[in-house]
């Protein structure tokens, strides 16, 4: 899909034809996706200016909710303005592996992200992606994967390479627990993992975290959680805090309230904190063990210097005023959902996180509508077959902080003038505005 913006999970292939390679079958199933692809204005878009939370493609100037920048660092003044300094004293890039040489800029990051998250111990990696594809296969040996059928697709992709290495895997739904705990009984004999989605990246909801701590503690399991787009945005509950969000953004383990234990939670800056580096919280033991036995750490690149700056930069502002965005882009994404239940539209978001989905009645209109939008200046993610089954096509909006109220009365507009023209899926009966 577009730059900038994450994949939402994709939907397994079925039914391979018989004797067909699988390169044949997923070029077969990505035949729309591939069209859209080579024809639409909304997908691979080359992106030739900015300016705030406008974007201009070619001639057309529109509004983006589809930046996944959701406190608006990337435009922070605050935070800009500490790079130069940073570039001056190390350069653009350390370019050793962490193992070779790690500079201090990262021990002072996993310092102060263990603080924030309140566990025992951090190690940061370049990307998320790198993260699954290493750690999965170190942490589940050759035992048994649990994989939440919605995972992300970076989920599926580790759990891919550690089937390779001797793992099994079985799929569970997250929404149903007495299925996962069933697999749970009936694989006792060997290490078990169970890797899920914190918020999801496509409904914008979060699985039943404590109930699923729980099963993992009672089955002796690790709970292996990616929260890409929780860490910055939801955190821990307080009496007095300004919005459903809780505080400090340190993530869904401390917004329910959860201990680390048998808890492993995967994010990244990449997208609250707008910087190119991720993260493992987790022992110091599993750490240790890591930094021999994952790639990364040995063998891929650093993250860049600006990344590493502007990530402790971001620790400087989401103290001081983290909270304070927070509560504005919430109520920011109720202006949308509220206007979503105006229009008795479906979106599968019940959390008021801003990650807001909106499937269409019929998935054969996808590139018309996003046509509609983007000639209305409005820029989002096209959420196509076989990214998501045919009857959640659709598109997803993202909303971030930096997003003007100019921004979001002219988003309402045309999901006004957009509803006039196209079916949406209507509101179910027990949905109500977030
Ligand atoms: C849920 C989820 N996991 C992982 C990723 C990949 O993150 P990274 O870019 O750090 O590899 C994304 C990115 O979009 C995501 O949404």
């Amino acid at each position: 899909m577009s730059a900038g913006v994450s994949a939402p999970t994709f939907v397994p292939l079925s039914s391979p034809e018989p004797g067909s390679s699988w390169v044949e079958r997923w070029l077969a199933a990505c035949g729309d996706l591939a069209e859209l692809e080579r024809t639409h204005p909304m997908t691979d878009a080359v992106i030739e200016e900015i300016d705030g939370r406008l974007i201009r493609v070619g001639d057309q100037w529109l509004a983006d909710f589809a930046s996944c920048n959701y406190l608006g660092f990337d435009l922070d003044p605050e935070i800009i303005g500490v790079v130069p300094e940073y570039l001056r004293r190390w350069g653009t890039h350390p370019s050793w592996s962490r193992l070779l040489g790690s500079p201090v800029l990262y021990e002072q990051i996993e310092e102060r992200l263990t603080e924030l998250l309140g566990c025992e111990d951090t190690l940061v990696l370049p990307t998320i992606t790198l993260i699954h594809l290493s750690v999965i296969p170190v942490l589940a040996g050759n035992g048994t994967i649990f994989m939440d059928r919605r995972a992300h697709k970076t989920i599926y992709e580790g759990c891919q390479f550690a089937a390779g290495r001797g793992a099994s895997i079985k799929r569970f739904c997250a929404d149903d627990l007495d299925g996962l705990e069933q697999l749970l009984r009936t694989s006792r004999l060997n290490t078990r993992l169970i890797c899920i989605d914190g918020v999801n990246s496509m409904t914008g909801n979060m699985p039943d975290l404590p109930a699923l701590a729980r099963l993992a503690r009672t089955y002796d399991a690790i709970l292996y959680v990616d929260d890409a787009h929780g860490f910055g945005v939801v955190g821990e509950r307080a009496p007095d805090e300004p919005t459903p969000y809780g505080r400090r953004g340190n993530s869904i383990v401390r917004h329910f309230g959860e201990s680390h234990d048998n808890v492993v939670l995967v994010s990244g800056f990449s997208k609250s904190y707008s910087s190119l580096a991720a993260f493992i919280a987790c022992p110091t033991e599993l750490k240790t063990l890591l930094k021999t036995a994952a790639s990364p750490y040995l063998y891929s690149g650093p993250s860049p210097v600006a990344s590493l700056a502007t990530v402790l930069a971001g620790f400087d502002v989401n103290e001081r005023r983290g909270d304070s965005i927070r509560t504005d882009l919430w109520h920011k994404t109720a202006t949308v959902l509220d206007c979503l239940d105006r229009l008795g539209a479906h979106t599968p978001n019940r959390s008021g996180l801003p990650v807001i989905e909106v499937p269409l009645a019929r998935h054969e209109e996808i590139a018309d509508v996003g046509r509609f939008l983007f000639s209305h200046g409005i820029y989002v993610t096209l959420a196509a077959y076989p990214l998501v089954p045919k009857d959640e096509v659709g598109f997803r909006i993202q909303v971030t902080a930096a997003n003007t109220e100019a921004e979001l009365e002219q988003l309402v507009d045309v999901l006004g003038k957009l509803a006039d023209r196209f079916d949406l899926q209507p509101a179910r009966r027990e949905e109500g505005a977030a």
